[in-house]
């Protein structure tokens, strides 16, 4: 038996509980872990909440798919990985099939990367879903090269984070937009260039004066609703606005006829395009084990919770007051 979240009926972090299940054998292509670490991320309070892109199938339901473990049992047909291995689980399945959210779970040999020397559990259940989100934008699909300017809002976030390292690994200026004022101090110190306080200040403003009217080649946007037309604004010609979230949970105009049909390109995106793309995902991959081997990206863990506490883990991801990656332990 294992203690197992589910959630029975959708609703806020209350409804998570936590359950002795047995967790079963893996089928072909799977395998089992032993969970010791949960990374988590916006994509669960919305699905828990019935707001995802996707939406709940059937409940009871699990939920999570970024941990780190080590593999206690293969499945027929996976080749790869052994018993006894320290690995990652990186999000790339749907929380109607699988979910980590536990202390022993079944998942995808698909879904694993093996954990390397000096990466430790919770390092490993937070470096994957932002970093790939981060590098697959930027560098994969966007193209961003020394030299440009990367907006990037919630920068406070996980992904935010990983968004200005990953600026600052290929030479680009990272600008950070933070609601909060009392963020500025450590959005410096993780290495914007300049950090921009949206509750306070004139976002497209700021940006227009900061690259002489020119405006930025690249913004990274995980807020949505109606900010997009500010920035819109600030988009250099023939530059970027990718939107990679909508935490405003508010319908986002189209920022076009009345903006004077800007050059502006503007495009969603999901780090699944980088994880279902075996060669993007091995670029992927190679840019963030060799910025962590050389000291380049690392996550930034805002705090720890035990399982036992998921439901208060839930409830901090939701007041946004974090600074980087929510971490859930599992003690053995
Ligand atoms: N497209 C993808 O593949 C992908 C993958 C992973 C995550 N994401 C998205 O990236 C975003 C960050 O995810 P995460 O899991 O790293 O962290 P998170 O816990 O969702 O980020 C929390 C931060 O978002 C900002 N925020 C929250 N509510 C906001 C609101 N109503 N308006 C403006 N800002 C708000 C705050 O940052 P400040 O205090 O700094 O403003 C807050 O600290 C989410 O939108 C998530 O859905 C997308």
């Amino acid at each position: 038996m294992a203690r197992t979240v589910r959630f029975h009926e959708i609703g806020g972090p209350e409804v998570l509980r936590l359950e002795d299940l047995e967790t079963g054998e893996p089928g072909p292509g799977e395998v089992r872990i032993r969970v010791d670490a949960i990374g988590l991320n916006r994509a669960e309070a919305l699905f828990r909440r019935g707001r995802y892109i996707e939406q709940v199938k059937q409940l009871p339901s699990g939920l999570g798919n970024e941990a780190a473990g080590v593999i206690e049992a293969v499945g027929p047909g996976v080749a790869g990985f052994e018993e006894g291995q320290a690995v990652s689980v990186v999000p790339s399945f749907s929380h109607n099939d699988y979910g980590v959210y536990a202390e022993r779970a079944i998942v995808p040999a698909g879904a694993l990367l093996p954990r390397p020397d000096g990466v430790d559990a919770v390092s490993g259940a937070a470096v994957w879903m932002p970093h790939l989100t981060a590098y697959g934008a930027m560098v994969e699909v966007g193209g961003m090269r020394a030299g440009d300017m990367a907006v990037v809002t919630a920068a406070s976030s996980s992904v935010g984070l990983a968004a200005i390292q990953t600026a600052n690994r290929v030479g680009a200026t990272p600008v950070a937009v933070t609601r909060t004022r009392g963020k500025r101090r450590r959005l410096l110190e993780e290495g914007a260039a300049e950090v921009i306080v949206s509750d306070e200040e004139d976002v497209p403003g700021r940006l227009l004066e900061l690259t002489g009217g020119r405006g930025a080649e690249f913004v990274f946007d995980a807020v949505a609703g109606p900010g997009v037309l500010g920035l819109a604004r600030a988009v250099a010609a023939d530059g970027t606005l990718f939107l990679w979230g909508a935490q405003s949970g508010q319908p986002t105009p189209y920022p076009g006829f009345d903006l004077g049909m800007p050059a502006l390109n503007l495009r969603t995106y999901t780090m699944l395009e980088i994880t279902g793309d075996p060669e993007r995902m091995r670029r992927a991959t190679a840019f963030v084990t060799s910025g962590l081997r050389a000291g380049f990206l690392r996550p930034v863990v805002d705090r720890l919770f035990p399982l036992e506490e998921i439901v208060r883990a839930h409830r901090h991801m939701e007041s946004n007051t974090q600074f980087g990656k929510i971490v859930v332990t599992v003690a053995h």
